[in-house]
């Protein structure tokens, strides 16, 4: 999409990308894209089919070439770790790389991001890695579906990497507790494991809850195709006993489960803002500037819905 506002490709024009594989539906060029020209940036975002063998090469080749910074998205997050220069404390914390801020320095000066070094490049550069998503979600469960998360009571559907995260993440806002699903148990039983250790004060229970919850989470990837099942079992968890759902799938908009839950008279919202706040808070590292949050939202469902 072309937008008004935006500057015209030059020798200065700033270069931002996304680095996956699969990336060709990836929203994010279309969202920072948007916001870059709702602010005038003379700033530019592009989608890297980059595999996983060719990441560390990748990686070396945007710092070598100045580029502003990076999104990782599958199969990256977690190969990046070690490859960064300097782990910001959200990438230690969560354990995985979504968003890269390359920086430079002068001689015995302090890195500032690369963005900063208009005139003459820097004498050194490095790789800086940020994570996004664990505060797109919860910035987005807040916004999109108001939930108050400390003594909340939660059901999380999920043990993968997203699932992970959101359980890490779910745990540090100081949920009550908090109820945990997978169809691989070991993975459900690691992450109860490591949460009773990291916070204690949280009451984690493998399995569905008896009573009522304020908030269901799908982090599984069911919902994605139109064969899928439902990832909750409502013999197990019937949805009239969840005040809101939340679907970190945001294509198709309303998945099966999100259907039921609205059925059911529960709140409910998508993971688009997920996807939104995650590339806002990653589009504040690299510019420094306040992302325009509307415009992005705008762009990434334009992106995701109009195809
Ligand atoms: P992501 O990075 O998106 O979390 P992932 O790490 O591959 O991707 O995790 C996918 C999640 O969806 C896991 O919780 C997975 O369950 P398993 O841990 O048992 O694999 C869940 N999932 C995927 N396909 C599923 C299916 N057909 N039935 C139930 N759960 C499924």
């Amino acid at each position: 999409m072309l937008h008004p506002g935006q500057t015209a490709i030059n020798a200065a024009t700033r270069l931002c990308a996304i680095f996956g594989s699969p990336v060709r539906h990836s929203a994010s060029p279309a969202m920072h894209n948007a916001a870059f020209a709702e602010l005038g940036l003379n700033w530019r975002y592009v989608a890297c089919e980059v595999r996983p063998e060719n990441l560390r090469e990748a990686l070396a080749g945007a710092r070598a070439m100045g580029l502003a910074g990076l999104n990782l998205t599958v199969p990256h997050k977690l190969l990046a770790v070690p490859l960064m220069d300097e782990l910001h404390e959200t990438a230690k914390f969560w354990g995985s790389v979504n968003t890269i801020r390359f920086e430079g320095r002068k001689p015995g000066g302090p890195w500032l991001p690369l963005a900063e070094f208009d005139r003459e490049p820097p004498a050194e550069t490095r790789s800086h890695g940020f994570n996004t998503d664990a505060e797109g979600l919860s910035i987005s469960l807040s916004e999109d579906l108001g939930v108050e998360l400390p003594g909340a009571k939660v059901l999380l559907l999920g043990a993968g990497g997203a699932g992970r995260t959101a359980a890490l993440k779910l745990a540090e806002s100081q949920v009550a507790e908090l109820f945990l699903v997978n169809r691989t148990a070991s993975k459900t039983e690691e992450i109860a494991a490591e949460i009773r250790q990291r916070w204690p004060r949280v009451k984690v229970v493998v399995g569905y809850p008896r009573g009522r919850v304020n908030l269901v989470v799908n982090a599984t990837s069911l919902g994605l195709k139109p064969e899928d099942p439902s990832p909750l079992d409502e013999k197990a968890f019937p949805l009239t006993q969840a005040e809101a759902v939340y679907d970190m799938v945001y294509k198709p908009a309303e998945t099966k489960l999100l259907a039921a839950a609205k059925a059911a008279d529960c709140r409910t919202a998508s993971g688009l803002g997920m996807l939104v706040w995650q590339g806002a808070v990653a589009f504040m590292i690299w510019t420094g500037k306040q992302p325009p949050v509307a415009i992005m939202r705008n762009a990434a469902e334009h992106s995701v819905y109009a195809r």
